[in-house]
């Protein structure tokens, strides 16, 4: 088992791990986008021959210039989708790939802080995130979701 940086040529192993895991499926150009803007803090995991078994796509906000000139948010890292194919869970792959992103968002970006958005019922990604990780739930999202799930919105502070 591999784990590096996604680069352009992995969106379409990608897309292809998303569709299978997630409801939450996306066009080859907001796989795209993402790789392109902030290459460093997406990571990809591949088995022996090279096929992309797991991922994590993430973004940067970066805080926007308020009226008086001061600035609205601090620099934070966004997780906007990770999954590990079925035969592929429970080795760790879904937490590394998260420590990788997180350590990029700090060393590149100054990130202070990481979000996501967890359906309330993914118990398996809200024990990855929570227990493993350390985040904390900061608000529940009210039909956050195409079919009416609330989210959870969970964060976890990056600063030293
Ligand atoms: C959630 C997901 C990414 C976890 O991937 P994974 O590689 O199996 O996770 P890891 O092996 O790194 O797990 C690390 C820890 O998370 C927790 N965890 C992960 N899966 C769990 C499960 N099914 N039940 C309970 N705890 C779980 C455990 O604490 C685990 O540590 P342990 O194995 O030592 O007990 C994977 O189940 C998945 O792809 N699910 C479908 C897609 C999805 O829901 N993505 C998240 C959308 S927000």
């Amino acid at each position: 088992m591999n784990i590096r940086r996604a680069t352009a040529d992995d969106l379409f192993g990608v897309q292809a791990t998303n569709l299978q895991n997630l409801p939450e499926n996306y066009l080859m150009k907001f796989w795209m986008y993402h790789a392109m803007t902030w290459p460093q803090i997406s990571f990809v995991a591949e088995d022996h021959k090279g096929r992309i078994v797991g991922y994590v796509l993430a973004k940067i906000d970066e805080p926007e210039d308020t009226d008086n000139g001061a600035k609205k948010a601090e620099v934070h890292g966004h997780v906007n989708s990770i999954s590990v194919l079925r035969s592929y869970r429970r080795l760790g792959l879904a937490r590394k790939l998260m420590l990788l992103s997180q350590e990029a968002m700090v060393s590149v970006y100054k990130a202070s802080f990481v979000s996501l958005h967890v359906r309330k019922s993914n118990m398996a990604a809200i024990a990855l995130y929570r227990d493993a990780l350390g985040f904390r739930v900061a608000k529940v999202e009210e039909k956050y979701y195409g079919d009416g799930e609330d989210a959870l919105s969970m964060r976890l502070d990056l600063s030293p």
